[in-house]
């Protein structure tokens, strides 16, 4: 099978249901930060009824005219009765206003939480709005002998997304959840090269800081059955389609096992040039392990790669962060494992930064803003030390760790504030 193969046509998935979306083969990058080392495709679909044609979602702005062209392939405009848009960033909603321009009357179906955000994406194309239709899980459309189904599957990866099911014929259109950035023209898993990489590392990338929404959308996909996963970007799964799901049942459950069996974590990342960072580590370590109920890990960055830490992190209950300040600055192995947070849910967990220093000490308070702009929480204020800490330095690093354990534990000390304080 030539590579060049379906590059110009609508490609058929079943007998009136069409690809038309567009090839991206020369993407090396996508959302700036994601490597896409076979670039993409935008894949939009057609579904023939006996009575509406629908369109599900469209392409990245720039492709409009390859996804008008295979769209004329296979149907008038003057046919189309509904438009599904299953997510609307923009790769998927670029070509919109142009088809809302030639399809006037087809009826837009999309969440609820897709409709404000449709309002502001259209509002520079100006004209009468389109009619919306927000739906939700078993909300349908009925095509005339073909109806597509709704689930609501929001935060896969944005809080509009949706996915569509083709019921009659098995179809899941699902949207960025099962795509991945592989450009390949012949388009179906079991024609292309081998894609299996970029599945993980999209997954890995998009939709493991939404894990639990996409366990939540795998309970309600397990169900269907299934002949073809028609996602978003890369190829059209219909070899087994259900591993795929069961793939991603597999890569959101959570991974570690917690021999400790105790009901909260801390895991305490330190580096130090000359030790008094790694001895406010282990104080602060034996302080929150004192109190008991939490289980305390202590990590030397010096040793060890960001990478590796990720899905510890990931199942952690809090996070502490040692640095020492040079330059004015915490240390690049600190900021490798911060910066790494983005691919993992870290919302609502604990954070706390310490650190000795020479003579300015930012790094703490850098440290602090990094966590609560990752949205941890921070409830007790950081422990910066100059040089050496001496017994009672030590024993407030012990009393930071104890503090944190308390949080974790929720057994926080009840203040009795004497009435003379409020004089
Ligand atoms: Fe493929 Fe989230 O856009």
């Amino acid at each position: 099978m030539p590579l060049a193969a379906h590059t110009d046509s609508a490609v058929e998935i079943a007998p009136g249901v069409h690809w038309v979306g567009a090839l991206d083969p020369h993407l090396r990058s996508f959302d700036i930060i994601l490597k896409t080392a076979n670039g993409t495709t935008y894949n939009a679909y057609v579904v023939r009824g006996e009575t509406g044609v629908a369109v599900i979602d469209t392409v990245k702005e720039s492709f409009s005219d390859d996804f008008f062209r295979r769209l004329e392939s296979v149907a008038d405009y003057a046919e189309i009765t509904t438009i599904v848009l299953n997510h609307l960033e923009p790769d998927h909603s670029g070509a919109l206003p142009e088809l809302l321009r030639r399809a006037p009357q087809a009826r837009v179906y999309l969440s609820s939480r897709a409709q404000m955000m449709l309002k502001a994406l259209l509002k520079p194309a100006g004209g009468k709005p389109p009619e919306y239709i927000p739906v939700t899980t078993d909300d349908s459309v009925d095509l005339g002998g073909r109806t597509l189904r709704f689930l609501h599957t929001p935060y896969l990866h944005w809080p509009d997304t949706q996915c569509t099911y083709l019921v009659e014929d098995g179809i899941l259109f699902s949207g960025d959840i099962f795509g991945c950035h592989f450009c390949d023209p012949r388009l179906f898993s079991d024609r292309v090269g081998d894609f299996r990489f970029s599945f993980e590392y999209y997954y890995a990338h998009i939709m493991r800081p939404f894990r639990e929404h996409v366990l939540d959308a795998v309970a309600l996909i397990e169900p269907l059955e299934l002949t073809v996963i028609a996602p978003a970007h890369g190829p059209i799964l219909r070899q087994q389609p259900r591993d795929y799901v069961h793939r991603y049942r597999e890569l959101a459950t959570p991974r570690l096992f917690n021999e400790a069996r105790v009901e909260k974590t801390l895991l305490v990342f330190y580096i130090s040039a000359y030790g008094n960072t790694r001895r406010m580590a282990e104080a602060l370590a034996a302080g929150a392990e004192a109190l008991g109920g939490v289980r305390v890990s202590l990590y030397d960055l010096e040793g060890g790669e960001a990478g590796v830490f990720t899905d510890l992190i990931e199942e952690a209950d809090a996070l502490a962060f040692g640095s020492p300040t040079i330059n004015g600055d915490a240390v690049k192995p600190v900021w490798d494992v911060l910066s790494s947070l983005t691919t993992v849910n870290v919302k609502g967990k604990l954070g706390a930064a310490f650190g000795s220093y020479g003579w300015s000490g930012e790094a703490v308070r850098l440290i602090e803003d990094r966590l609560r702009g990752l949205k941890l929480r921070v409830p007790v204020e950081g422990l910066r030390i100059k040089l050496v800490p001496d017994t009672g330095e030590l024993a407030a690093c012990r009393d930071l760790g104890e503090q944190l354990a308390r949080h974790l534990t929720g057994r926080l000390e009840t203040r009795v504030i004497d009435m003379a304080e409020l004089a």
